[in-house]
């Protein structure tokens, strides 16, 4: 299955931003990582990051052609973007939801996210093993008869 990892604003901090929450390496070392899990779990893995809400919106309206799945991390995005919402609906595909930190333990403002609901699974507070967890939630919801 082909699968988008969409990561949203200053996620390209990663490595700069704090490693009590989001671990020491960079977005390139996660993706690196996520992309070997990918091909462990017969996924096909690419990536995207932007810090402009409409070009996240733009590639959430392109990915029914390109992708089987998504996971999702929009950063602060999530906590408030109806526009990223209604275009993650649009796209009508299956996404978990990923956060390295864990937001239901962090500021009041975390706790909710606008895009659960649309969400298979929400993963949170497990640090980059979470999109681990995302990839085989996916290929588990994708292909049930596959061990
Ligand atoms: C985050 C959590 C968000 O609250 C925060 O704004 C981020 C990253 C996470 O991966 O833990 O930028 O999505």
């Amino acid at each position: 299955i082909r699968v988008a990892v969409v990561h949203g604003v200053n996620l390209d901090q990663l490595g700069r931003r704090n490693p009590d929450h989001y671990g020491a390496g960079s977005l390139r070392d996660l993706e690196r990582q996520v992309e070997e899990w990918g091909t462990e779990l017969g996924c096909a893995v690419r990536f995207f990051q932007t810090n402009h809400e409409g070009a996240f919106v733009e590639y959430l309206h392109r990915a029914e052609g390109l992708v089987d799945a998504l996971i999702l991390n929009p950063g602060a995005w999530t906590h408030y973007s109806w526009a990223i919402h209604d275009a993650l609906e649009l796209a009508s595909l299956p996404a978990v939801e990923v956060h390295l930190s864990d937001v239901g333990a962090r500021e009041e403002w975390r706790r909710r996210s606008v895009i659960s609901e649309l969400c298979l699974a929400t993963v949170s507070g497990q640090g980059i093993a979470g999109y681990r967890t995302a990839l085989e939630a996916l290929s588990g919801h994708l292909l049930p008869n596959e061990p």
